[in-house]
């Protein structure tokens, strides 16, 4: 019988609460001869302190006594199965350069497996592999101090400034949570009334990329022609580097960008179709107007806010690759222009923002209801990757796939009872040939089927992604640069051994 976790793992688990001092969880830890300590709130793991992040804070001589666990901790760790072989442990451990994982049984933490569990058991592999090198892709890895937002893997929610998104999305309006992004608070009626007609005004697009915009839009797809009119415009309007700007100027910088985005998303659009730009409105707000721009027609009452909705649920993600890629730029010092064209190439990609309309292709692809088993499990078994499904951070449903598919059934969009039927297969499908993975609909699957139904195209996904997330991008800008400290990690070089004697040119 294989060695499972249940005989290797410590238990009971030693538990803390999120509030719980350093110092106590340190005590902990000593009392009981560990090396970790599980964060949970009720039944549920939402975080792990260990002997590193101990050492972190005091690295940066924060005060044990006061500093709360919950700003250490690595949030929604990984979790094992008390039933699961050591191997399995052995590899999530070592491919993640993990030293601790908790172990879950029916939604219950049960105990905990540290690496010295395994090396217990046998000599799994040489020790200097178990080295403290960050897991790859910087999975779990905490790179900066943010008061933006976060997202909790485990739980399946994530906030801006302390406010569940999801919520902010149902009772708020896009100006209400911009605002909270750009002010750090939601307005008062007054503020937001003023708000509205303020980001109104700073719609058009300034001339000199008005008159370049119909060479670009011929030359490339929406977001590139975005990626290039960012940078045109932060030339045009002399945007300085953000190491020598004021704070204030770059706050305004940023608006500015946030309301012209979907002027130059929907021109470009528009010219690429051979249709006239129609200009913004400002009497209408910023979903209606964007899609008075795209279509020419004044949108229904539902279809405004359902991608209104959707809007603001992207706006931001916690540190996902383009606003990462922001804050990186950012940190050089380089103006707002460069950490925003940086983040849209980021987004491009079709692992990160690039998998709407690849989601919408694949329901094309698979037809009916009564193809979709044959045609996933022919795809995973063949290493493909579902389009719209699995997530780095959520191991459970993403709370944006659910908001959106709520949406697209009030909306009773034309693809959502497909898309619904497709989304249990893939999910069963994923569970039986990915075991332990844990892959859900992310919130790409439902996004284009709501875009759709609100009238954008396809091709106008991943642009009308981008478009709120310059929201959040810009906010992450403002926040690396008022207190930035170069970005500049360090990679392990696994090349020949140097030096070697450089070789004589060939003789000619
Ligand atoms: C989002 C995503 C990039 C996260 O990736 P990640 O955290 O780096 O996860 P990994 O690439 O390490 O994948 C872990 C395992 O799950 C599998 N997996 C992850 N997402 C999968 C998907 N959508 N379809 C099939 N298998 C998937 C991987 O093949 C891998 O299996 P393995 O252990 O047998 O090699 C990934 O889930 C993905 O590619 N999804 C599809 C693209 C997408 O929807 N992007 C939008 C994200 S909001």
């Amino acid at each position: 019988m294989p060695t499972v976790i249940r005989d290797l793992m410590s238990t009971p688990p030693v538990q803390a609460d999120g509030d719980d001092t350093l110092a106590s969880v340190a005590r902990r830890m000593a009392d009981a001869n560990i090396g970790s300590v599980i964060i949970a709130e009720g039944a549920d793991v939402v975080g792990i302190v260990t002997e590193r992040d101990l050492l972190r804070a005091a690295a940066v001589d924060r005060d044990p006594s006061t500093e709360p666990a919950r700003r250490w901790m690595t949030a929604s760790p990984d979790v094992l199965g008390p039933d699961e072989e050591a191997g399995v442990a052995w590899s999530n451990l070592s491919d993640h350069h993990y030293r601790h994982l908790p172990v879950v049984s029916d939604g219950a933490l049960v105990g905990v497996v540290s690496l010295r569990d395994l090396m217990g058991i046998a000599r799994l592999r040489p020790a200097d592999e178990t080295s403290e090198d960050v897991p790859r892709g910087l999975e779990g890895v905490v790179v900066a101090d943010t008061a933006v937002g976060d997202v909790r893997g485990l739980e399946g929610f994530f906030h801006y400034r302390q406010y569940s998104a999801v919520e902010l999305a149902a009772h708020r309006s896009l100006e209400d949570v911009w605002f909270l992004m750009a002010e750090g608070a939601l307005p008062t009626g007054e503020q937001s009334e003023a708000f509205v007609r303020r980001t109104a005004e700073l719609r058009s697009i300034p001339p000199g990329l008005s008159a370049l915009l119909p060479a670009l839009a011929g030359l490339g797809q929406p977001l590139d022609v975005l990626r290039t009119a960012v940078s045109v415009l932060g030339g045009e309007l002399a945007w300085p580097p953000t190491h020598d700007g004021d704070p204030h100027q770059l706050a305004e910088q940023a608006l500015q960008l946030c309301a012209v985005v979907p002027s130059i998303l929907t021109a470009t659009y528009r010219l690429r179709q051979g249709l006239a730009v129609i200009p913004p409105r400002s009497d209408l707000a910023y979903a209606a107007n964007y899609l008075w721009m795209l279509t020419g027609v004044e949108p229904i009452a539902a279809q405004a806010r359902a991608l209104e909705q959707y809007l603001m649920l992207t706006i931001d993600h916690g540190f996902n690759s383009s606003t990462f890629t922001a804050r990186v730029i950012t940190s050089t010092g380089a103006d707002l222009a460069a950490a925003i064209c940086g983040a849209i190439g980021a987004l491009s990609g079709p692992l990160h923002g690039g998998a709407p309309s690849r989601a919408l292709d694949m329901l094309d692809a698979i037809g009916t209801p009564e193809n979709a088993e044959a045609w996933v499990r022919d795809a995973v078994e063949h290493g493909g990757r579902i389009m719209g499904f699995g997530h780095r951070v959520y191991k459970t449903d993403d709370p944006r796939s659910l908001f959106l598919r709520d949406v697209a059934c009030q909306m009773d969009a034309p693809l959502v009872d497909f898309a619904t039927q497709v989304e249990q297969t893939v999910v069963d499908v994923l569970a039986e040939l990915k075991p332990g993975r844990r892959l859900y609909a992310n919130v790409e699957f439902y996004a284009g089927v709501v875009m759709a139904a609100c009238g954008v195209t396809r091709e106008m996904f991943t642009p009308t992604f981008a478009a709120s997330r310059t929201i959040g991008w810009t906010t992450h800008v403002v926040e690396q640069a008022a207190h930035n400290r170069l970005i500049r990690p360090a990679a392990r070089y696994v090349g020949p051994v140097p030096p070697q004697p450089v070789p004589e040119p060939a003789p000619r």
